[in-house]
């Protein structure tokens, strides 16, 4: 078995389902979590899932994931447009990354249209809710295949 595909989520992402549903959905972290699993293991995979609400936390992660994991997912949250320390711990990530997000921030206010995630991931899924992570772990299925 290959390492574990990370799932990482960033602040607020624990509220999902109760925090504004209509533009984030009604799936729960935990429903989210589910998903993954599923898709993942229809594919032979395994996942780690893990979300923080604090900067280093997430950082901690992305550095752990440099040995550990054989791809990355990350929802950034608020942070993937203010954060450069994420930007770097993720450039410092030598297996692939699939940035996140269940709404599509390009389509959202003008602050939200830049990720600093975006310069170091191999691709993004944007706007699809829930099924944004279940696409995001097929990508990062299949880029870690091919490395
Ligand atoms: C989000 C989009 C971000 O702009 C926002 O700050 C979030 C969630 C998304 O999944 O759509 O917290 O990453």
């Amino acid at each position: 078995m290959s390492k574990p595909i990370y799932v990482l989520s960033g602040p607020n992402l624990n509220l999902l389902g109760v925090r504004e549903p209509e533009i984030y959905g009604y799936e729960t972290l935990d429903d989210v979590r589910k998903l993954c699993e599923a898709r993942a293991s229809a594919l032979g995979r395994e996942i780690v899932f893990r979300q923080s609400n604090h900067e280093g936390v997430l950082i901690d992660w992305i550095q752990e994931a440099r040995e550990k994991a054989s791809a990355l997912v990350i929802n950034p949250a608020g942070y993937g447009h203010t954060s450069v320390a994420i930007l770097d711990a993720l450039k410092a990530v030598n297996v692939p990354i699939v940035e996140c997000h269940l709404s599509n921030p390009a389509a959202r206010e003008t602050f939200r249209r830049k990720t600093y995630v975006s310069l170091a991931a191999n691709g993004l899924v944007s706007g699809f809710g829930a099924a944004s992570y279940e696409l995001a772990v097929e990508a990062a299925a299949g880029l870690s295949r091919q490395a």
